[in-house]
């Protein structure tokens, strides 16, 4: 059996890229990051030297002609996730496409189809499933510590993207929901064992940041699973003082919380500030709450190595093409309910729906220029 690091090519050179370096950089012996591929090329290159990377491209198509490439992590933008899985899956490579999976249901089922027959394995980058806090609070509802689980709510808030293009919805698909209720989605549906959603309400406004996009800076989204338990998702781009992580998990025994960030983290003073800490915290004077091994409380190492043991055939994938059309499939519903002002009943599959937010605003016209 072929044992050696798993090559591994990363498409973009901005934040989720250097996550993704930044990660198998922890897995010596399992993976090996031997190209990056971006149009800047500029940015692409100081991530190269950052993590000793040994080949640039500047499109991904060229990096997928290199042989040894066995795995391709896919950190660009959301609108171009669906084209780039096809491009890797052609070239006889393993993908792992970062959230959300796709901008529509019929780019993911096409993802999928096109991995399965190509023979590659399409993994769902959902690091939720792999945060070292969460995945204890699974283990013990698991064990039934709390019994039968009736609520689990998962909630992820900032005060917005640190990319122009999140803000701009033809490439992002939508706002707070579609970049953050990914995960809560996910995690509801993890956590409970991938019991089907069977409804959806949601509701949704912008806030404060509408002089910069047409999507929603704030979301609440209540799934119901057909196991009769709820899922809460609340998300924001409109909160100050960094990012907010957390979960809570109530059962008919027992209940759990668990703070990803802040509950990690050292409350600390300080008049002068200091170099970081946390994810979009706009300051370090005053109180902070500076994070330790913030990317190893997150599951990026954990993810990425469980990715590159799955393609050596040492482990089953956790994480699929098929979680991530679920959790699109919640999000259209999500969009549709705020829309409508009613709940969805999944299955929810719209034809020809061109990104997710136009389910709650109707067709935003004509393309807002990139970036
Ligand atoms: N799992 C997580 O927690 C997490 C966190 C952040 C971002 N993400 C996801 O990662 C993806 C990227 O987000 P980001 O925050 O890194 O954005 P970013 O703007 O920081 O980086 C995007 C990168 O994509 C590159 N790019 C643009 N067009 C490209 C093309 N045609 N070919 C190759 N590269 C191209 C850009 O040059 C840039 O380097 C998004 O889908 C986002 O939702 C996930």
């Amino acid at each position: 059996m072929t044992n050696h690091a798993v090559k591994v090519g990363i498409i973009g050179s901005g934040f989720a890229a250097d996550v993704h370096a930044t990660a198998f950089q922890d897995l010596p012996g399992e993976a090996e990051v031997v190209a990056v591929a971006s149009p800047d090329r500029l940015q692409a290159g100081h991530l190269a030297a950052r993590y000793g990377i040994p080949k640039v491209y500047g499109e991904h198509r060229q990096m997928l002609r290199e042989a040894e490439i066995e795995l391709v992590t896919i950190a660009a933008p959301n609108f171009l996730h669906a084209q780039m899985t096809l491009d890797c899956a052609r070239a006889g490579k393993h993908v792992v496409c970062e959230k959300p999976l796709a901008m529509t249901l019929e780019e993911a089922g096409e993802m999928i189809d096109v991995c399965r027959r190509q023979g590659v394995l399409l993994f769902y980058a959902e690091e939720l499933f792999f945060a070292p806090k969460y995945v204890k609070a699974k283990e013990m509802a698991d064990q039934g510590a709390f019994g039968k689980i009736y609520q689990v709510k998962q909630s992820e808030k900032h005060f917005g993207p640190h990319a122009d293009w999140f803000w701009n919805v033809e490439q992002s698909g939508g706002g707070a929901l579609m970049d953050l209720g990914c995960h809560g989605i996910a995690f509801c549906y993890w956590f409970l064992n991938r019991a089907p959603i069977r409804g959806v309400y949601c509701q949704m406004g912008t806030h404060v940041h509408g002089d910069k996009t047409r999507g929603e800076d704030n979301s609440i989204c209540i799934l119901e699973f057909e196991s009769g338990a709820v899922g809460v998702v609340e998300n924001s781009w409109a909160r100050r003082g960094g990012m907010d992580d957390r979960i809570e998990v109530y059962g008919e025994s027992g209940v759990t919380y668990a703070d990803l960030l802040m509950g990690n983290a050292l409350p600390t003073y300080s008049e002068h500030g200091f170099g970081y800490a946390v994810e979009k915290a706009p300051t370090t004077k005053g109180w902070s709450w500076p994070v330790y091994e913030e990317i190893w409380n997150y599951g990026f190492p954990q993810e990425m190595r469980h990715f590159a043991r799955c393609v050596r055939g040492k482990e089953t994938p956790a994480s699929t093409g098929e979680d991530g059309r679920i959790v699109l499939e919640a999000l259209y519903a999500g969009y549709a309910s705020a829309g409508q002002g009613k709940k969805i009943a999944l299955p929810f599959r719209p034809a020809g729906v061109r990104r997710p937010i136009d389910l709650w605003r109707g067709e935003t016209g004509a393309p807002e220029s990139a970036g």
